[in-house]
């Protein structure tokens, strides 16, 4: 599809700078935003890059990277990654130990025109501000959360600005399940609005339970944009996946087998919150199970995934299972402490789930944009849908998709 939006973009508005500072893989300076004022999106900017959008060669950018999840993925499907960034320093050291490549720190930092031109924008945001336990942890201190968080709720909206600019040939988010109810659904529906009605994406949405790739149930929610409309699906997953005896070490060192302190602790915390009618206890597993969700906490005590141990306490999961646990290759670098380690797997992504997606992502980028897609289905009579499972309201969308006959689902 042609867009109507012929005029050249105006560069992003600049805000005054501090300082420069040098930073990055490439040594690139990089400009330090004094402030990160809220930025206002540039709508009658076009950047038509689809020339340049080479599906079996995706350009593709790590934002929020963590520990390369997304990276590992699209490289599988012979994506180039063009820019990757993310402040936690350790994290930082394992994406370096992996992938040759120190990301980028903190976004608010980073200058969008200095980005370079990218096909796909990846990006796992932060999901404390949204996530049940962070949402809950926030308010038990009277603090706010979400979009009135202004620090990290902010973070979403740095993705928008880079979207807006560089107008990429498609975008894959991900983040928690409990983002479409947070905040009576109103934080989904703000984002979901600037992506389709503020920045004209066609959007689709889905969470998606990794529990058919990797022995973990883990939910996540998926957002699949495509600056023209492209005909997507989600992909497929079985129904039955791999059980935790196909990860398990066979003998772990003994410092992950609790002590009996912890046990002992352990087990009166569950007894005294399941008499209280709470079910927060520990999640006490066999190889013969699927585990809870993998969380960033699982350091502290390792409750939720407890590995049974005959005649002995049970155990914590080792690093290297938690890396499988997230589908991670055997191949990958753990080269931070055990409590760093089990942060950031507890904060990834599944790496088999995003590579399904990027390849039903990659294939959509092969399918003809826009009014071909509109007549294969019109062959078929029936209307085109965004795929969707929104409880909430259909928003509106802008003309030029109405014409189209666009509707929610
Ligand atoms: C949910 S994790 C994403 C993990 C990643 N998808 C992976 O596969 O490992 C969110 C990441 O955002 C990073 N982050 C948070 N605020 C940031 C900011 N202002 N700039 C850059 N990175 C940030 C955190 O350090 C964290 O690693």
């Amino acid at each position: 599809m042609t867009s109507k939006r012929k005029e050249k973009p105006t560069p992003v508005k600049k805000v005054p700078t501090k300082a420069t500072k040098k930073t990055s893989a490439n040594n690139k300076a990089v400009t330090l935003r004094e402030d990160p004022t809220p930025y206002r999106f540039n709508t009658t900017a076009v950047i038509p890059k689809e020339q340049g959008t080479n599906p079996d060669a995706l350009r593709f950018i790590d934002l929020f990277c963590g520990i390369g999840g997304f990276r590992i993925a699209f490289e599988k499907i012979g994506g180039k990654c063009v820019f990757s960034s993310d402040y936690d320093k350790f994290s930082q050291q394992t994406y370096e130990a992996n992938f040759g490549e120190l990301p980028h720190g903190d976004i608010h930092t980073v200058t969008v025109a200095d980005i370079p031109a990218h096909d796909v924008l990846c990006g796992g945001f932060p999901c404390q501000p949204f996530s049940i336990a962070g949402v809950s942890k926030k308010n038990s201190l009277g603090r706010l959360h979400g979009f009135d968080d202004a620090k990290q709720g902010n973070l979403f909206f740095s993705i928008a600005a880079i979207i807006d600019f560089h107008r990429p040939a498609a975008f894959v988010l991900e983040n928690v399940k409990n983002l479409k109810g947070h905040d009576k659904g109103k934080t989904f529906e703000v984002i979901y609005r600037t992506l389709t009605e503020e920045l004209g994406y066609t959007v689709y949405t889905k969470i998606i339970d990794a529990k058919s790739v990797v022995p973990q149930h883990r939910e996540r929610i998926f957002l699949v944009g495509f600056r023209e409309w492209r005909d997507f699906e989600f992909p497929k997953f079985p129904e039955e996946g791999p059980k935790l005896g196909s990860i398990l070490e066979p003998k772990p060192e003994p410092k992950y087998t609790l002590t009996d302190h912890l046990w002992t602790y352990l087990q009166n915390y569950a007894a005294k919150h399941k008499a209280a009618g709470n079910g927060f206890g520990f999640g006490l597993v066999t190889g013969l199970d699927t585990t809870r969700t993998l969380s960033a906490r699982y350091h502290k005590d390792g409750s939720e995934i407890l590995i049974a141990q005959k005649g002995k306490n049970p155990r914590r999961l080792t690093p290297r299972e938690c890396a499988r646990l997230m589908g991670y290759p055997e191949t990958y670098k753990l080269v931070v402490s055990d409590t760093q380690a089990y942060r950031q797997f507890g904060n990834s992504v599944v790496v088999p789930v995003v590579e399904k997606l990027a390849k039903a992502v990659k294939t959509a980028l092969k399918r003809p944009a826009g009014e071909a897609a509109d007549l294969v289905l019109r062959d078929q009579n029936q209307p085109i849908k965004i795929v969707t499972d929104l409880p909430h309201k259909p928003v509106k969308y802008p003309q030029k998709l109405n014409k189209r006959k666009v509707s929610s689902k």
